[in-house]
């Protein structure tokens, strides 16, 4: 007598039906944006206050520092300052009007660019030579105690 077995492990698997309870969440914007008007006393510096003529003033040069009857380029921060008469500063940007180019020297009165020979009067920062038309924009200095910043 044989007793054949047979194993027939075959199983279809059994398809399950995961529900899945898609939670709306639509309550859940949160509303904690509403940070407009925190009166707290935290004081942040607010990027560039350029207006009402905050502190933030660097000093460029000592006064002493300027010749008389000629002037200083600070190139990092754009300016000429000159001492056209004794004792009276001005201030005018480093920037050619004429294409651009950094001006780089102080002489004999004028303001100079060493691209194409325009020359500005360190008095005004009017066109001395050409090819340059209009003056060099004056930039706003303040001298203070031998001390000279931008304004
Ligand atoms: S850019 Fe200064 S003279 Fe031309």
């Amino acid at each position: 007598m044989t007793a054949s077995q047979e194993s027939a492990s075959q199983g279809p698997a059994p398809a399950r039906r995961t529900v899945v309870a898609a939670v709306g969440a639509a309550g859940i914007a949160a509303v904690l944006t509403a940070c407009a008007g925190s009166d707290d006393g935290s004081s942040e510096p607010a990027g560039n206050a350029s207006s009402a003529g905050g502190g933030g003033s660097e000093e460029l040069a000592r006064t002493s520092d300027i010749p008389e009857g000629g002037g200083k380029i600070f190139a990092d921060a754009g300016v000429v300052v000159t001492q056209p008469k004794k004792g009276e500063f001005k201030g005018f940007t480093s920037t050619c009007t004429h294409q651009g180019c950094a001006v780089t020297k102080v002489e004999d009165g004028t303001i100079d660019c060493p691209c194409h020979g325009s020359r500005f009067s360190i008095e005004d920062g009017s066109v001395a030579h050409p090819p340059a038309t209009r003056p060099l924009p004056e930039k706003k200095i303040v001298v203070k105690g031998g001390s000279i910043s931008l304004a």
